[in-house]
């Protein structure tokens, strides 16, 4: 959506029909709340916005068939790592050579990502955040063997679609899911302990530190399951952190498929 609206041809690939129809509602949807803010007294401008951002959008159900004419791909698949490389060997024989690899892992090594291609100087990691349109930032990533070139593109590029870019090195959680899924754990935790309800836990942290929304909250709107996977994956890596232990409620709703705001209930319940 962010990259259509500022002028790219984007090409949406995902593994169904249907679900890019429900892709495509939801971009509509979305592109209609900026459209009312951005153009609140130019509807007229706004339908033309909406037409031209939507006119550079086109979708595919074959990623392999697609990727030759694409300067940058970005991946943004199910966080699983042998997953992802499966998909980025198979692009990596029909992509053109002078294209961009980028991936938006919340949590994966980008290096691993990169050593199942044969470009491991034209990949970075882009990493954006929940809800795309309204925030602001995106981590931009290098691994130690991505090019000074293919870095100052990931850059300029998200400049080019209206973000501000801050870079990281490939490290667990880059910046902010280091500093943020830690804190959301320890509010899991907090509330496991019998310490404080998930009601009260979120309003202190809107009310006492300014937080947009509170952990749970936040945990339901990104989702459970991304959740416990970015956990999971670091406590493999680090069983001795107690900051990365896993979360025995965390783990109970997610096998219930309460995953959050996505499935209608997580820590709360959605209509
Ligand atoms: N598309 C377009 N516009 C949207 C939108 C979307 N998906 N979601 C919200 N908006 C717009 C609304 O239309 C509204 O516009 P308005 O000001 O003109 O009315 C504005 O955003 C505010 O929305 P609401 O009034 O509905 O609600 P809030 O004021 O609470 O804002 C929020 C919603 C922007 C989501 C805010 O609550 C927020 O910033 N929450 C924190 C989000 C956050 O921390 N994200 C990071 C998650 S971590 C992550 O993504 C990393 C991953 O790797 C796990």
């Amino acid at each position: 959506q962010v990259t259509a609206a500022s002028g790219h041809t984007v090409v949406l690939v995902d593994q169904s029909d249907e679900i890019l129809k429900k892709s495509t509602k939801g971009i509509e949807e979305s592109l209609k709340r900026v459209t009312k803010k951005k153009f609140a007294d130019q509807p007229e401008a706004g339908a033309e916005f909406i037409e031209k951002t939507l006119k550079n959008l086109t979708t595919s159900t074959d990623a392999a068939s697609v990727v030759h004419s694409t300067d940058l791909v970005i991946e943004a698949i199910v966080e699983n790592m042998e997953v992802k490389n499966e998909l980025f060997k198979t692009l990596d024989k029909f992509a053109p050579e002078h294209t961009i690899f980028a991936s938006n892992t919340s949590s994966l090594q980008i290096t691993k990502m990169a050593n199942a291609t044969t470009r491991q100087d034209r990949f970075g990691g882009l990493h954006f955040f929940n809800p795309v349109p309204m925030m602001k930032l995106v981590e931009v990533i290098r691994t130690p063997m991505t090019s000074q070139r293919t870095f100052e593109s990931l850059m300029h590029f998200s400049k080019a679609v209206g973000k501000s870019p801050v870079s990281c090195k490939d490290t667990p959680g880059f910046i902010v899911n280091r500093l943020l899924v830690p804190y959301m754990m320890e509010a899991v935790r907090l509330f496991e302990r019998g310490d404080a309800s998930k009601e009260d836990i979120d309003v202190a942290m809107k009310l006492g530190a300014g937080y947009p929304m509170g952990p749970f909250e936040l945990l339901d709107y990104v989702g459970l399951d991304t959740s416990k996977y970015i956990i999971d994956g670091w406590h493999s890596l680090e069983p001795n952190n107690p900051l990365f232990a896993p979360s025995p409620l965390l783990n109970k709703l997610v096998e219930e498929k309460k995953l959050g705001k996505k499935t209608g209930e997580g820590f709360y319940k959605y209509k």
